[in-house]
């Protein structure tokens, strides 16, 4: 799936992109029948909630699940990225399926990944992204994807690890950053139903709220880099950042749909 001029000038001045409505009903479908066994799973790459069992992420799925290793060589998913990040060698940094689990799912604090990025796995430079994939509608409830508009531009930002907050450890900006940085670019949480699309740059700050609704607002999320641009330490698991640089190659647009039709002729 190719970008416009106009999306990708769009992406240059904001530092995000949405695309609501990418992918099918039929292929959210098969794609979320997999969430309850992925996060009934007991294994290292599925994290739980700080003092609950609600599951908060699920890490490098696209390794033990079907249906997740087509959505990471997927069309509509890599080729933006390959556009956006002027590459078309781009491997998987990190690929994960985040819950927000309802009335449990806990924040996100104000970040950009490319902190993480830079101070855990010392990638050498901002040249990688996220594709966002919304696996269930995401609405101002049920705490939605807020970004702080053109904050990409700021390059990155000074960060202190919080190894508190959540169940995660992150490299997070502090309140008078965020304070200086929203009364420039203020808030956006752009919503949509399952199947919709969030461009952001590395650089982008971000976060999430907590969420109190009975909805799980579920996201995949694959952090794309470029070949060039791989990480130089391996200090958190090989599960959270990828150490095989192989460069990502794409499957047919209809991957999920034959998919679908394969599963179904063989359960008859
Ligand atoms: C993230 O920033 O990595 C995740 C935020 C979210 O899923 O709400
Ligand atoms: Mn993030």
């Amino acid at each position: 799936m190719k970008l416009t001029p106009a999306q990708q000038a769009e992406f240059a001045e904001r530092g995000y992109l949405f695309l609501p409505s990418v992918f099918s009903p039929e292929e959210m479908a098969l794609v979320t029948g997999e969430l309850p066994k992925i996060f009934g799973e007991t294994r290292d790459e599925v994290i739980r909630e700080k003092g609950s069992a609600s599951p908060r992420t699920a890490f490098f799925v696209q390794t033990w699940n079907p249906v997740f290793a087509m959505l990471a060589r997927h069309p509509r998913l890599v080729e933006p990225g390959m556009q956006l990040l002027a590459s078309d060698k781009l491997y998987m940094h990190q690929f994960k399926v985040n819950a927000k689990a309802a009335f449990d799912g806990a924040v996100w604090q104000w970040h950009q990944d490319y902190a993480t990025w830079y101070n855990d796995d010392d990638m050498p430079t901002a040249q990688a992204m996220n594709i966002a994939l919304f696996l269930a509608e995401a609405n101002e409830f049920n705490g939605p994807l807020m970004f702080i508009p053109k904050s990409h531009r700021e390059g990155r930002l000074a960060a202190g690890h919080d190894t508190v907050t959540t169940s995660y450890p992150l490299w997070t900006a502090d309140n008078d950053t965020i304070t200086g940085l929203v009364a420039e670019g203020g808030i956006v949480a752009p919503k949509g139903p399952a199947g919709s699309m969030l461009l952001f740059h590395g650089n982008l700050v971000h976060a999430s709220g907590s969420n109190l609704t009975p909805w799980s607002r579920w996201i995949l999320y694959l952090s794309l880099n470029r070949c060039d641009n791989a990480i130089r330490r391996f200090k958190r698991p090989n599960w959270i950042a990828n150490r095989d640089f192989t460069p990502i190659e794409m499957l047919p647009d209809d991957c999920l749909a034959a998919f679908a039709r394969e599963r179904r002729i063989a359960a008859a």
